[in-house]
């Protein structure tokens, strides 16, 4: 098949359904014409299967939702936004936006457009992208056509984005496009035209005017791309990682001294996030990837004798983990909590690996990673990013056995989902002792023979050593052995 036939066929089954038909009836009625433009049209040709589709009518594009919303009858579900001149129907699993052409201008300060009503052309030529600006006719006489002034195709068969506009002008009018750039770059494996590129560099700073929540919900579908450094690299090069995540940039650059180096923070990060996006599509075990070393630079320190060092990074890392997810409009829930968690405990394996695995220390550490401890051991492997294949062998069947000494251990032990057998209130009413640091010390000591296995893990033994732990300390029962 020709290109230009295999062109034709695309579109044909793209648009080969009843509800175009009826689209296409009801813009003809109105006297409109009607357009399937965007995302819808670039995935056709991207092979990428999509159910949301914007519709451009040079029109009211609300009437024209309406008008279809009554011929598709009860299974239709119209919503109308007024204030943005846009309606929704949504349809057997189909969401169709309905907007009019139009053409904007934009103020300095805001990426709130001035609309006004435009022609097709006009509503191409303002979109971000050349191969976001195609458009498919979807009137009866010329259903199917192409319309595409723009050479959009072009640019998908090259893979590059490309604006319609002078890149400067449709940067610096909505600087959320520098974002959706990135983005699609990544999750397309597209290039960024040079002019595009220079124009990002100069609008960087900008996208302050943008929301956060924006910013953010871009970022994150970088991350769940499917080689995510390829993202954070381009937002580094523009400029608009120093704009939006200064802590990530501070990771880059690497010292000398007395001829030892150690290695650049950032690309590692890359590197690992990317191990882990081969692994799972769990964003915020991505997202404990790309925090796990961002506490190295305030914790490097040059030691005579060992080099470089990074101590405590992973507990000042996690620390820093609800400040920027509160600058960055992340959740501030068990997500956040999750990763804070990951961040902590991601130098345990290693270590466990490293050493005699002691059934102590192994306790220990299901015990504070619960339910994510596989999580936890994936990260791991995945932070193994040595170029030096015999220590990287090592090091991954060290792994191995940690990761039976764990099934070992909870098999044995159930420490995953592990309750102190007693409590604070226990030990207060048995000592009667108020709330306060002698309660803690006791709790925590009973806590520590349980994980290192000097007593065992239930009621009676742990009732039975804090009573004699409590007795070295001068307290007494005060609950005749109720408890
Ligand atoms: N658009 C734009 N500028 C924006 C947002 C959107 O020009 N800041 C235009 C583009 O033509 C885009 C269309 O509106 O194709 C629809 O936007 P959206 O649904 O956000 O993105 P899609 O391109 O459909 O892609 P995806 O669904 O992957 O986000």
């Amino acid at each position: 098949m020709s290109k230009m036939n295999q062109m034709i066929d695309k579109i044909g089954k793209a648009f080969d359904s009843p509800v175009f038909t009826m689209i296409s009836e009801t813009a003809d009625s109105l006297g409109y014409e009607c357009y399937a433009v965007g995302g819808y049209v670039r995935d056709i040709f991207l092979c990428r299967p999509s159910c949301d589709i914007d519709v451009v009518v040079v029109g009211s594009g609300i009437r024209m939702a309406e008008t279809l919303a009554k011929r598709l009858g009860k299974g239709a579900c119209l919503s109308v936004f007024k204030n943005f001149g846009t309606a929704q129907v949504k349809y057997k699993g189909l969401e169709l936006e309905f907007v009019g052409a139009r053409r904007e201008s934009y103020q300095r300060d805001s990426r709130k457009p001035i609309v006004e009503d435009g022609t097709l052309e006009e509503d191409q030529y303002r979109r971000d992208f050349t191969v976001n600006a195609l458009a498919v006719c979807l009137n009866k006489e010329r259903f199917g056509v192409l319309v595409d002034p723009f050479d959009g195709l072009a640019d998908l068969e090259d893979r590059v984005l490309r604006t319609p506009a002078p890149s400067e002008v449709t940067f610096s009018d909505d600087p959320l496009r520098m974002m959706r750039c990135v983005r699609f770059a990544t999750q397309l494996n597209f290039n960024i035209d040079d002019e595009a590129f220079e124009a990002i560099k100069t609008n960087a700073k900008r996208i302050e005017i943008v929301s956060m929540e924006r910013i953010i919900d871009e970022f994150n579908k970088i991350m769940m791309a499917r080689t995510p450094s390829i993202g954070l690299v381009l937002l580094d090069e523009t400029g608009l990682l120093d704009e939006i995540f200064p802590e990530l940039k501070r990771l880059q650059g690497v010292e000398s001294r007395n001829g030892r180096g150690h290695k650049d923070n950032f690309y590692h990060t890359l590197q690992v996030v990317d191990n882990i996006a081969k692994e799972s599509d769990n964003l915020w075990l991505r997202w404990a990837a790309l925090l796990h070393d961002i506490a190295k630079p305030q914790c490097k320190r040059w030691d005579n004798m060992v080099g470089w060092t990074f101590h405590n990074h992973n507990f000042i890392g996690a620390k820093m983990v609800p400040g920027i997810f509160k600058r960055l409009k992340l959740p501030l829930n068990e997500k956040m909590k999750y990763v804070q968690k990951l961040v902590e405990l991601h130098m345990r394996p290693i270590v466990l690996s490293e050493d005699k695995v002691t059934d102590s220390a192994v306790r220990r550490l299901l015990f504070e990673a619960g339910d994510d401890i596989d999580d936890l051991m994936t990260l791991c492997e995945a932070d193994i990013t040595s170029r030096n294949a015999e220590r990287k062998r090592r090091f991954y069947s060290n792994f191995e056995l940690v990761r039976q000494k764990l099934k070992d251990i909870e098999a044995k032990d159930h420490i995953r989902n592990f309750k102190l057998p007693i409590d604070g209130n226990d030990i207060m009413q048995m000592f009667g002792l108020q709330q306060g640091r002698e309660v803690g010390e006791l709790r925590s000591a009973v806590k520590d023979a349980i994980l290192d296995g000097s007593i065992p893990n239930n009621r009676e033994a742990a009732l039975e050593y804090v009573t004699s732990l409590a007795a070295d300390k001068g307290l007494k029962r005060v609950d005749n052995g109720k408890q």
